[in-house]
């Protein structure tokens, strides 16, 4: 299945994606983790996303294309594959088209996670990753035998540089603006459903496998 995450910073879709490449063939592919990914090596287009992911703004299109284009050609990815981040605005979303047909590919689905505001910034000043796994965690919502696993691994608790208050703040905005309005894109284009995105992160992973019509495992 190819399936578009769409939702706000900290509505579940970096954990969601996790889960369902745990269980099925789908690859996740995300944006923000191979920008992030560039700016730790230190590449001229990592250097150059780095000031606009640390504003809380969006990187160039230019950019998240070429690094799509670059992934979406790959044979690793005939399993399947989520795009978590991406597409984050119209004209992404328009771009997107061209590319996939390219190889002959469409989206089967664009689930759209949803999650109250005011729950976000709890979750983002919170969220912590493994340094060994790379699983994602919370210090206010994972339980203590997930963050012990990491600790007694030999693994540190890592905070992203952009989930601090004021650049969350930012990123919600952001999100509000630019990327709100592919809700109504997919909808008009008959390809979204939504999930409610609140309760644990079981709850929510079975009411995603359900929407998608997946077999639970
Ligand atoms: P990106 O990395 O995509 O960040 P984001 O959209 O802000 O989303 P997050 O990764 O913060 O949230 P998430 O929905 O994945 O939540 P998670 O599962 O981690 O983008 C970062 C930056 O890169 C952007 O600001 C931009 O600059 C740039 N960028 C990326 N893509 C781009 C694009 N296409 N175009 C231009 N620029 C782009 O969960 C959050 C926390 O909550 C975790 O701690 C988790 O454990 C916890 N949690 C999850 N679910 C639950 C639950 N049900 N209950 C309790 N806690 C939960
Ligand atoms: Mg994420």
């Amino acid at each position: 299945m190819r399936i578009v995450f769409l939702g706000a910073p900290g509505s579940g879709k970096g954990t969601q994606a996790q889960r369902l490449t745990a269980d099925f063939s789908m690859v996740q592919l995300s944006t923000g983790d191979l920008l992030r990914e560039a700016v730790r090596a230190g590449t001229p287009l990592g250097l150059q996303a780095k000031k606009r992911m640390d504003a809380g703004e969006l990187v160039s299109d230019d950019i998240v294309l070429a690094l799509i284009r670059e992934k979406l050609g790959s044979p690793e990815l005939r399993g399947g594959f989520i795009l978590d981040g991406f597409p984050r605005n119209v004209s992404q979303a328009q771009a997107l088209e061209p590319v996939l047909a390219e190889t002959g590919q469409r989206i089967d689905a664009v689930v759209l996670i949803d999650v109250d505001l005011d729950i976000l910034m709890k979750r983002l000043t919170g969220r912590r990753t493994c340094s060994v796994t790379g699983k994602l965690l919370n210090i206010h919502f994972s339980p203590q035998a997930e963050i012990d696993a990491c600790l007694q691994a030999g693994g540190e608790l890592l905070q992203r540089a952009d989930d601090n208050e004021q650049t969350i703040g930012n990123r919600l905005r952001v999100y509000r603006e630019q990327t709100e309005p592919l809700v109504q894109h997919y909808q008009r284009a008959g390809q979204l459903r939504v999930v409610d995105g609140e309760g644990t992160a079981d709850e929510v992973y079975a009411r995603l496998v359900n929407a998608l019509g997946l077999r639970a495992k």
